[in-house]
């Protein structure tokens, strides 16, 4: 049995049906199933423990605060950081990279400048252009020009003494592009800036070692990682968190309060202002032990066959494009793709109609979107429950939509 066969049954929602087909659920991208084992770690938080953290000394409260940074630990091993200090909860990854743009935008001076990349996904270069325009700083974009990898050379050209801070998406959400991103720390890092990683389409499929990968920022959300919506993590380095000051205010981010100052909390609660996600981060932890027990090395290569399955289907039917890199390179749990004459949305609505749930749109990265000249793509996504017969189900409808439009 291959691994999407045997966990299915542990996520309740995979059993319905839609339009009267079985559901293949293919948008894990957008947003994951849930497995019983997060539903039921939610429930039971709700039904037994539930009170606010860090300040009851009742049962519950202390329960609740148990559960609570219990799940910063589980982040903290999943992701191989040093310290659960070094763990921030956010309500998701937009969230968290909005706080880094913030801290690190206040440090920002007129000239100094932004290193993004054309394949960002908008929450990866909005904030950035807000900080950018708050504090004079100049955005700058390493190109995608072969509309699959980033141009390393003029990476190295656009890096400079100006730099500050590198901000890179670690895989692609619409071409799948693993990017090398411990390279472009270490790059980054020797020219003086800092570096922020959008993990969120990473840390659902790939093993993470923060202390190899040397970023100084690492974001990511629960919700694509088979837990609920509402939470994300931050990840910041320690030495980096420890000299920036804090962005937003609020109950238990402090120490000590005077009318007209206060004295911050130490890490990780300095950054986590007013009543945290709790039941958000004990469905976390939920999910992370679920996918540690799967095993992440094996989780990876389930969806990277997944992918290659579904990449050479798709590209083997005539008038179908298939983006991002070759087959064979591996890739993020994605596969975008466009049918000759036909419009992502409509193509989207008859999948709908045979059961099969795809996304279809710009992705949330328009900049992406004009580089390779096109308005949007249908997308196929992958997690941990899907299998190879679900792939052949969206190949075999795909071939038939031509006839169907
Ligand atoms: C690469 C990437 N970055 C950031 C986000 C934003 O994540 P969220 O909406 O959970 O904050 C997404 C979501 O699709 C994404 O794919």
């Amino acid at each position: 049995m291959t691994l999407g066969e045997l966990c299915r049954a542990d996520f309740p929602i995979l059993s319905r049906t839609v339009n009267g087909h079985p559901l293949a659920y293919l948008d894990s991208a957008a947003s994951s199933q849930k497995p019983r084992q997060v539903i039921e770690a939610i429930q039971r938080y709700y039904e037994r423990s539930h009170a606010n953290v860090h300040r009851s000394i009742h049962t519950l409260g202390e329960e609740a605060t148990e559960l609570y940074e219990g799940a910063r630990d589980a982040v903290c091993g999943f992701i191989g950081a040093r310290s659960r200090e070094e763990v921030l909860f956010t309500r998701g990854t937009t969230e968290a990279i909005n706080l880094v743009a913030q801290l690190v935008g206040r440090t920002l001076r007129p000239a100094d400048e932004v290193l993004v990349t054309e394949m960002e996904h908008h929450s990866n270069l909005i904030p950035w252009q807000m900080a950018c325009r708050d504090h004079g700083a100049v955005l700058r974009a390493v190109p995608v020009p072969d509309g699959r990898h980033l141009d390393l050379d003029a990476f190295r050209r656009l890096l400079g003494g100006r730099t500050r801070i590198v901000a890179v998406t670690h895989v692609s959400n619409v071409l799948g592009t693993i990017n090398p991103v411990a390279d472009l720390v270490r790059e980054a890092h020797a020219a003086g800036a800092l570096v922020l990683v959008d993990g969120a389409q990473a840390a659902p499929h790939l093993a993470l070692d923060m202390v190899a990968l040397g970023a100084d920022f690492y974001a990511f959300s629960g919700h694509k990682l088979l837990g609920p919506t509402g939470i994300g993590v931050l990840y910041g380095r320690k030495e980096v968190l420890e000299r920036l000051e804090p962005a937003w205010g609020g109950g238990e981010m402090i120490k000590e309060v005077w009318i007209d100052h206060a004295q911050w909390n130490d890490l990780p609660w300095r950054f986590e202002p007013g009543t945290p996600p709790i039941a958000g981060a004990v469905g976390l932890a939920a999910a992370v032990e679920y996918l540690d027990k799967l095993g992440m090395p094996r989780v990876t290569v389930h969806e990277q066959e997944l992918t290659r399955r579904a990449q050479d289907a798709l590209a083997a039917i005539p008038g179908v494009t298939v983006y991002g890199p070759p087959s064979g390179e591996g890739r993020g749990a994605v596969v975008a793709f466009n049918v000759e004459g036909i419009h992502p949305h409509d193509g989207a609505a008859v999948l709908d109609e045979a059961g099969i749930a795809v996304r279809a749109g710009h992705h949330c990265a328009q900049p992406l979107m004009k580089r390779l000249g096109i308005a949007g793509t249908l997308r196929a996504s992958f997690s941990v429950y899907n299998t190879a017969a679900e792939v052949e189900r969206l190949a075999r409808a795909v071939a038939t939509l031509p006839a169907q439009l």
